[in-house]
């Protein structure tokens, strides 16, 4: 079975497979979508909220003529509420569908979930752990934008903690030549040890700093991230953390000419308004993408199955 668990088991030429595939998708979309997936049925089981993963993925299936079904909010309208385990779901949603795209609270339960599976698990986000899809979203992005991975300077910015899209996007970031990543976040939310242990270990270049200013006119991609109000331990650590970095007209005058600026969003303030109508904020096609990234994806799992 074709699962998506984590950001780690891609390989560069997987990349490279699901960046063309992802394209072609493209062309899919402006045709109409097509219907090599009718009879198909894509479940959406989401535990926490979801504006474009979910919406993203269900019109993926749609375009490619499946069926979705799901809970409109799985941790309060599923069984789930009445005690039964994820993995009973699990059990369950494996027999009324092809394929389950799923978010959950708890770092692994994805990996939990694909354990008793009888059909491709997507992971769309586990707690603090890894937002894999929307790395490979990111890294398509970023691919279209600037032509290119290799050789790049990026700068992740924000909760790099809590904030499992960082995570994720480190471990792709890691196939590509020359890459040098700075990490920027306030002093109580840090990029995690186990992200740095992964990324000496593969030899990717990085540093850690509070200061974004001093680092925003030498990078080529700057990833600014929301604070993850509902992930901190109490109202103090999060009012710690809240409101360091704002991607401004102000910063934007720092950044190079051919810089471009991503956000998986939501964003919660940290990058203003102003910004938008800015050639290089990104962060609006980079949203766009994640209906071809995951398009290719449900193709690719749906094919293996
Ligand atoms: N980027 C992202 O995961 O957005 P949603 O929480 O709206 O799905």
């Amino acid at each position: 079975l074709y699962h998506v668990l984590g950001a780690k088991q891609f390989s560069r030429s997987e990349l490279e497979e699901l960046f063309a595939a992802s394209r072609s998708m493209e062309d899919v979309v402006r045709a109409g979508g097509d219907r090599r997936h009718a009879g198909r049925i894509m479940t959406t089981l989401f535990f926490e909220a979801s504006t474009r993963t979910r919406l993203s993925f269900e019109s993926a299936m749609n375009r490619l003529g499946g069926s979705v079904i799901g809970t409109e909010n799985a941790a309060q309208f599923s069984s789930a509420i009445k005690g039964e385990t994820l993995e009973d779901t699990i059990r369950i949603i494996t027999g009324y569908s092809d394929l389950i795209v799923m978010r959950h609270t708890e770092i692994g339960a994805a990996k939990r979930a694909a354990a008793v599976s009888g059909v491709p698990v997507l992971n769309a986000g586990d707690g603090a752990g890894e937002h894999p899809t929307q790395a490979l979203l990111d890294a398509y992005t970023i691919q279209k934008e600037c032509g290119s991975l290799d050789g790049l300077n990026i700068a992740m910015v924000g909760d790099l903690a809590y904030g499992r899209t960082v995570h994720s996007l480190s471990y792709i970031l890691a196939n590509f030549k020359d890459v040098k990543i700075y990490y920027i976040s306030p002093e109580n939310v840090p990029i995690p040890p186990s992200v740095k242990h992964y990324m000496d270990n593969k030899g990717v270049r990085y540093e850690e700093t509070t200061d974004l200013n001093a680092v925003a006119g030498s990078v080529d991609v700057l990833y600014q991230t929301r604070i993850q109000k509902e992930r901190f331990p109490s109202p103090e650590e999060y009012d710690k953390a809240a409101g360091q970095y704002i991607v401004d007209a102000e910063l934007m005058n720092r950044m190079r000419r051919d810089a471009i600026v991503l956000h998986p969003l939501p964003r919660a303030g940290e990058i203003a308004e102003e910004v938008d109508a800015d050639p290089r904020a990104a962060y609006f096609r980079q949203a766009q993408n994640g209906l071809y990234i995951r398009m290719a994806l449900i193709d690719r799992a749906l094919q293996a199955e």
